[in-house]
């Protein structure tokens, strides 16, 4: 019988049963959990017993730099490295946030993207050859999970509106869908069948094309490391961090509204659209506040995450939408 549990981030911490106590609970009682107990339990921990731990050293990273872009001040203190790489979300490889070692599996070369869809050309880019077409530039972002926590980043990348223009997309096109990659012999997660693999995630072509939308290959200095979603992975700042698709290996544009992979999951708790909003509360948790990884200071959430006057205008048409959860 399949049994839809909760995964463990959609549970914020101070909600978590202690994961020394529910392991005791899940010996004694076994793991199965229903809607009802999910939220008595963490599922992550729950299934963290049975998960294996390759472990392997993270390789150092290359480094990369880019001149800073400026334009969108983050406001706050840069995350520590330490803190922004090794407490990470890749369910892939892990629902633990500690998954620096079962993600260093992840094979980045070669890669490339696939352009599919409502475009001029269908076509695979090598992503030698499309970092070739592209300026790269280091922004600082603030990094706001749906979990409450958040971080604040240098990414180094190029706006998203630069892949979409290189796409060429038929006028027709409304959507933007982004495909992870989905590899079972080096992901773990990828056995759990009840998630709907692969990871998922879409935007509307004016979000894809605003110019904070945008596609990382490095931070702090640094290429991506694995954990963080490498070779190339989306930033979408004033949205919550799940709309962020890690290791993007297809962009397909369409005219039809993508379903997510967490809205495949529970389309009542993570919706399309997903902006931040501090009044606009997790069905199981509030938002109005968030956890700052590194110093764990306790700061209230901003509307858009701070960059509504860059984003705002975008849904002043959409009244009846459920735009913020
Ligand atoms: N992308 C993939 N492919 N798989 C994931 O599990 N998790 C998302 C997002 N992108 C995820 C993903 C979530 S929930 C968040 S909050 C961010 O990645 C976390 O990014 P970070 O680990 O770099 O902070």
């Amino acid at each position: 019988m399949f049994i839809h549990r909760r995964r463990g981030w959609e549970i914020p911490e101070s909600q978590v049963t202690p994961e020394a106590l529910f392991h005791r609970r899940a010996l004694l009682g076994g793991v199965a959990g229903t809607l009802g107990a999910a939220a008595m339990v963490r599922p992550a921990a729950a299934w963290s017993l049975f998960d294996s731990k390759p472990k392997a050293p993270p390789a150092p990273l290359k480094p990369l730099s880019a001149p800073r872009n400026d334009r969108y001040p983050a406001g706050r203190a840069i995350t520590p490295e330490s803190a922004a790489t090794t407490y990470n979300n890749f369910y892939e490889f892990s629902e633990d946030k500690s998954l620096v070692d079962e993600a260093q599996a992840l094979k980045t070369s070669p890669w490339s993207i696939e352009i599919a869809g409502m475009v001029k050309t269908p076509r695979t880019l090598g992503l030698e050859d499309l970092l070739k077409q592209v300026k790269l530039e280091e922004r600082v972002y603030r990094h706001r999970c749906v979990e409450a926590w958040a971080m604040t980043v240098p990414w180094i990348g190029f706006p998203l509106a630069d892949l979409v223009k290189l796409a060429e997309p038929l006028g027709s096109a409304t959507y933007v869908k982004f495909t992870t990659l989905a590899d079972p012999k080096t992901m773990p997660g990828l056995h759990k069948p009840w998630y709907p693999w692969p990871y998922t995630e879409g935007l509307t072509m004016q979000e894809a094309t605003n110019d904070l939308a945008f596609l990382s290959v490095g931070l702090y200095g640094k290429v991506m490391p694995p954990q963080n979603g490498a070779p190339i992975r989306l930033n979408v700042p004033w949205k919550y961090g799940f709309k962020s698709a890690k290791s993007i290996v297809k962009v397909e544009f369409t005219d039809q509204r993508p379903k997510t992979f967490w809205e495949g999951l529970q389309a009542s708790e993570y919706g399309f659209w997903a902006n931040v909003n501090p009044a606009v509360p997790h069905p199981r948790w509030s938002q109005a506040e968030e956890r700052l990884i590194g110093t764990d200071e306790m700061v209230p959430t901003k509307i858009w995450n701070g960059y509504g006057e860059f984003v705002a205008a975008m849904y002043t048409d959409k009244t009846g939408e459920r735009l913020f959860a």
